[in-house]
């Protein structure tokens, strides 16, 4: 396994002594336990600059540490994965940023991630790579190791070819991927996207899902399929969670702190504007200042975890969110009656698994999104078969989980307002009704699932080289 992040995030404190805890966000939640039950190593970085570490095993997993220095993780990192490509494909909510210094960091560190990788890997070994921030990894790999079966999993979305074609180094990323045997994406739509940007943008052909890849004398050197595979979560692992007696306890404590409302709504995010944080706390200041929602029986609990605090958009993202969180509280709060609990911290899951048992509508209203696996979370927490689920239509969840959840569109405040207020006034029977058919859906298609269909299809592909 190939990611950008190791599972843990390495600390150094004055003394030198090295710390670590869980990293963020979505990929590491979903691969974590597929590595825990795999014979296999994990290549990716600690998360701190200049840390020089030997492989070591935490967890059952095998870690292999690659180092970035201070000024890697500047342009690679903060620079050209999260100003550059995530904001791109993540259909420019906010503008990418293309500087050439930033793509040169790009291509060492995915050379390094690359070298790493070959070495690690025994003869004819199945090797798969992960996300945005390493899509030239595919091609750099199968040119050092010929002998290797190589996947690649983009956990976020591939954009139309209108937007992809903004960036100078478009041709590179897209021969970068195509080193891969199977490319996987979330969404039917994000696979054809790709399909498009080979057809557009490079001289290979297409027939369907199927890339013919030539070499420079137009001969055919290898097939690459490019195809979806909706992630998922330990859906097991977290309903038990949620079943524990220490968790429900603390799940009504948390209401109780709260003044046992009628409505708790809960937002979890990382704080990014993809997530239509925005948005859904305007809908819901609105709401209290039309008199439909009141600070007397309904509350928001917002979690909003850390996230690339370097980086431009995000230090104005926060600045926006608590700003408006502030006005709201200052004019709809009353004493012992918050408007918005807002939240600036990240939880283990225990905590998390009380708090999605305590919401009774989880918000999630992302202006695009992936997966979006916390939508997954709550609907495995409950197997009390209650709770609503609002879910944005921009979310690969929503391809998925429809129609179990009430679907909105985050640009549509009036919309939204409607469908916030349908889903705190819904009856026991319809959240039923609704959260079985989503518990059905979440708790068979579970991560193990995920990476059994994926890797079955990878080491069932035709061998490597074929003239045909
Ligand atoms: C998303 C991405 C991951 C990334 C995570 C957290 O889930 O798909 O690749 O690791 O966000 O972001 P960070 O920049 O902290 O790694």
């Amino acid at each position: 396994m190939v990611a950008n992040r190791l599972p843990v995030d390495f600390t150094v404190d004055e003394n030198g002594d090295v710390d670590w805890q869980r990293s963020p966000g979505g990929l590491v939640t979903a691969l974590e336990p597929v590595m825990r039950g795999a014979d296999g190593a994990w290549v990716g970085w600690s998360g701190a600059p200049g840390l020089e570490h030997e492989p070591f095993t935490a967890d059952e997993m095998l870690l292999v540490p690659v180092t970035l220095s201070a000024d890697e993780i500047e342009r690679y990192y903060e620079g050209f994965s999260n100003d550059t490509l995530w904001p791109l494909y993540h259909d420019v909510i906010s503008p990418p940023t293309y500087h050439r210094q930033w793509w040169d960091a790009y291509r060492k560190v995915n050379l390094r991630f690359a070298e790493a990788a070959a070495a690690q890997a025994a003869p004819g070994a199945v090797v798969w790579v992960h996300d945005y921030q390493l899509q030239l990894v595919p091609k750099m790999l199968r040119d050092l190791r010929p002998d290797l079966r190589i996947g690649f999993f983009d956990h976020i979305p591939f954009p139309p070819v209108e937007l992809f074609g903004q960036l100078p180094w478009r041709s590179q990323i897209v021969e970068g991927l195509l080193g891969a045997d199977l490319i996987g994406f979330q969404r039917g739509g994000d696979a054809s996207n790709f399909v498009r940007a080979v057809r557009r943008l490079t001289k290979h052909t297409t027939r369907g899902p199927i890339v013919t890849v030539t070499d420079d004398d137009g001969q055919i050197t290898r097939h690459v399929r490019a195809a979806a595979f909706p992630i998922s979560i330990d859906s097991k692992h977290f309903d038990e969670l949620a079943r524990k007696p220490e968790v429900q306890e603390r799940a009504a404590e948390i209401r109780a702190d709260l003044g046992n409302p009628q409505i708790m709504m809960l937002g979890v995010d990382r704080l990014d504007y993809t997530k239509g944080i925005r948005h859904r706390i305007k809908a819901y200041g609105e709401l209290l200042q039309d008199g439909r929602l009141d600070v007397e029986h309904a509350t928001l609990v917002q979690v909003a975890s850390p996230s690339r605090e370097n980086v431009g958009a995000y230090q104005e993202l926060r600045e926006h969110v608590e700003g408006l969180v502030g006005r709201i509280n200052g004019e709809f709060g009353e004493l012992g009656h918050s408007a918005i609990h807002y939240l600036h911290h990240s939880y283990p899951p225990e905590e998390m698994a009380a708090l999605y048992l305590a919401a009774d509508v989880m918000l999630v209203t992302s202006l695009r999104d992936g997966m979006n696996l916390v939508a997954k979370e709550y609907v495995a927490a409950r197997s009390d078969d209650q709770g609503v689920l609002v879910l944005s239509e921009f979310t690969g969840a929503a391809d998925e989980l429809a129609p179990g959840p009430l679907l909105v569109n985050p640009h549509d405040i009036d919309g939204m307002k409607d469908i916030i207020v349908a889903a705190a006034h819904m009856d026991h029977r319809e959240q039923r009704r609704r959260m079985r058919r989503l518990r059905r859906k979440v708790m068979s298609d579970d991560v193990a699932k995920w990476s059994e269909t994926f890797l079955g299809v990878l080491t069932a592909m035709p061998p490597r080289t074929s003239h045909v």
